[in-house]
């Protein structure tokens, strides 16, 4: 019997150590410590045995036993700990390889001319105001001197909302300027005033590379005692330096808006040729940039401010024109039609 038993141990062990998966082990343990398996059948024989001889071999048997038994275990927990790590090596990647990049948007480039607008304007004190884009004809056209038959209105078709008529409003309508925004402001704070309203307009007319139906402004309005054009001159230069990086000259031409009295239109000495003429300015040396003049008394009255007391300017200019000659953008239709070939440069 000792020597079955070191027998069935020196086949056993080295088996069991050569297992290399799962079922294997199992199929061993059947083998061997099973109902039916050889180091059962051996202990079976341990009650035939006779009396002095039994206490030896049951120790003995004993011992083969734990010993099987541990090899088992010891095998079971390394082919699961192999098996842990061949999934990771499945589930591997390299953590070093550079990370997928999300695309990142940015703010539009009429946005960020805004923006830097709107900065250079409360550094001067102006206030930023807002207004309906869609707006009564009332602050569109008569509050700003504008009457029904009045043939400046040819000049600014717009797109009619609805056709009830609100009695002294009128009827709503797209607006066509900034311009609103002044009255409405001068009925809710009074003078004096210090304001810009930037914002979105716009005018029924054919589409091309520099007409849109669609665009931005920006409106400026001062009211205040003692005030005059040369504060506007002043105002711009400012605001056109800030924009341009470097000096620029205004200079003011008359100009017709009934919203205003005397009119002006403002031009800017042009930045490709420091005013010497160029394609750009047409040989001029001067880019017409805006419309302004001094407020005039009826659109003051309109606003409920006394013209006696207090005068001002106003002006307006376009703030897609503007970006345009800065970043020298040909059509206008590229800021709106959402190519990212082009926002992307910006
Ligand atoms: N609203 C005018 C336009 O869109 C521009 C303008 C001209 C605004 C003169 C003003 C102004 O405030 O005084 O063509």
């Amino acid at each position: 019997m000792k020597d079955k038993l070191k027998k069935l141990e020196a086949t056993a062990l080295p088996a069991i150590d050569k297992a290399k998966t799962p079922q294997q082990l199992q199929e061993l343990s059947v083998k061997y410590l099973g109902r039916k398996g050889e180091l059962t059948a051996i202990l079976r024989t341990l009650k035939d045995l006779p009396a002095d001889k039994k206490p030896e071999a049951g120790q003995l048997s004993n011992k083969t036993k734990q010993a099987l038994e541990a090899a088992f275990s010891k095998k079971e927990q390394e082919l699961s700990t192999a098996a842990v790590d061949q999934e990771l090596k499945k589930d591997f990647f390299d953590t070093t390889l550079p990370g997928k990049t999300p695309p990142q948007g940015h703010i539009h480039p009429l946005s960020q001319l805004q923006e830097e607008i709107e900065q250079i304007f409360s550094k001067m004190g102006f206030a930023i105001m807002d207004g309906p884009e869609v707006e009564a004809e009332y602050y569109n056209f008569e509050g700003l001197n504008i009457p029904k038959d009045h043939p400046a209105r040819d000049m600014q078709d717009t797109f009619f909302i609805d056709k009830e008529d609100h009695k002294k409003f009128g009827r709503l309508v797209l607006r066509t300027h900034t311009s609103p925004v002044q009255v409405r402001t001068m009925e809710k704070y009074g003078a004096p005033l210090r304001i810009i309203v930037p914002g979105r307009t716009f005018r029924y007319e054919a589409t091309d590379a520099s007409h849109d139906t669609t665009f931005y402004q920006v409106e400026g309005l001062l009211i205040d005692k003692d005030i005059s054009l040369a504060h506007l001159k002043g105002v711009m230069a400012e605001m056109l330096g800030a924009v341009f990086g470097k000096p620029v000259t205004v200079r003011f031409r008359p100009g017709y808006f009934p919203f205003v009295e005397p009119g002006l239109e403002v031009d800017f000495s042009c930045l490709l040729c420091d005013g010497k003429g160029c394609k750009v300015c047409k040989g001029l040396g001067w880019v017409e940039f805006m419309g302004a003049g001094m407020v005039h008394e009826n659109v003051l009255k309109a606003g409920g401010i006394d013209s006696k007391e207090y005068q001002g300017w106003a002006f307006g200019f376009g703030l897609t024109r503007l970006a345009m000659m800065r970043h020298k953008i040909t059509d206008i239709r590229l800021l709106s039609n959402g190519d990212t070939r082009f926002i992307n440069q910006f």
